[in-house]
């Protein structure tokens, strides 16, 4: 099936094909021109856990091809869930009504039991716990390649919570389909990359560097990719206090110390205490420039390529 579950599904051609298509995608939607390639067709959208962007990107890109979208957000209170159906029967319901479901889900493997429950439709996977957010990393690699041509020999700076941002597995993934990248990964101890992560991320041939303190910062990187302490995983607001405590936060002084002139500054989002709005008026941020709307157009060349109208 086209399923979208994890990163590793992809292939360097796969990006290749997607990325070429997404340059005429962005075309489409910045000159709000009428497509009707996904005319006649519905996604559905079931978000089990909160979203602003992903929700939001997902409606505009099956709506700016001419699809129509059937949404549901807070299954838990608003649907048959709150009765005690069970998950395979709300995607077999869904999937009923779709061409295409897109699911976010607070559970690691989520998306892999809905495919596996779903007989007729793609899945697409829209964040599962804190294990995988592949539709992110697509929209996140589509933004490397559009600044430097490239997504291999690139050195990057992943900070934040590496063990539970599903942004930043699905990311350490991509980039290891390409040759000679060597990722610094900034987090406090117990935010580390699982063992498991690292040592599968490894063998994959990406070069990852562990570090734990600012002064530790490489001033050579491409990019900078912050990401937020993962609340909602944590047992206790005690243990994400201390969390929260002990990030480094990206700020208008860190950058003047540590970044180089050309590279970028990225963040998947929400940030919450993990860069400075300060540091918004500066060119290279461009998680406000030009991640939210690559979103959209990424979305739009998976779901016209998943649903055969490519
Ligand atoms: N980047 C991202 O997944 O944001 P949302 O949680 O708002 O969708």
């Amino acid at each position: 099936g086209k399923d979208i579950v994890s990163l590793d599904q992809f292939s360097v051609e796969d990006l290749t094909v997607l990325f070429n298509h997404t340059r005429q995608m962005k075309r489409i939607a910045e000159n709000n021109e009428p497509s009707r390639l996904l005319e006649g067709l519905l996604v559905g959208l079931l978000f089990f856990e909160p979203s602003s962007r992903t929700f939001g990107s997902f409606a505009a890109a099956v709506k700016r091809l001419g699809g129509q979208t059937i949404e549901m957000q807070n299954p838990e209170v608003f649907s048959s869930v709150s009765k005690g159906e069970t998950f395979e029967d709300t995607i077999q319901v869904m999937e009923a009504y779709t061409n295409a479901i897109v699911l976010r889900h607070r559970f690691s493997g989520a998306a892999k039991q809905a495919a596996l429950a779903a007989n007729f439709v793609p899945v697409i996977n829209a964040g599962d716990g804190n294990n995988e957010h592949p539709t992110q990393t697509l929209l996140d690699m589509y933004t490397l390649y559009e600044r430097f041509g490239r997504l291999d020999n690139l050195t990057g700076l992943l900070a934040g919570d590496a063990l539970n941002s599903r942004t930043i597995h699905s990311l350490l993934r991509g980039l290891s389909l390409y040759e000679n990248n060597t990722m610094y990964v900034l987090s406090p101890r117990q935010l580390q990359l699982s063992r498991d992560d690292y040592v599968s991320l490894q063998d994959r041939g990406i070069r990852l560097i562990e570090i734990h303190r600012e002064q530790d910062i490489p001033k050579n990187c491409d990019f900078w990719y912050w990401t937020r302490v993962q609340k909602e995983r944590f047992a206790s607001a005690e243990e994400y206090q201390k969390a929260q405590s002990e990030i480094v936060v990206a700020s208008p002084e860190l950058l003047k110390t540590y970044a180089k002139k050309d590279m970028i500054l990225m963040d998947p989002l929400p940030r919450v205490e993990s860069v400075d709005p300060a540091v918004d008026a500066d060119e290279r941020a461009v998680y406000l420039r030009s991640q939210i709307r690559n979103g959209v157009y990424t979305r739009m060349a998976l779901l016209a390529l998943v649903l055969g109208r490519l």
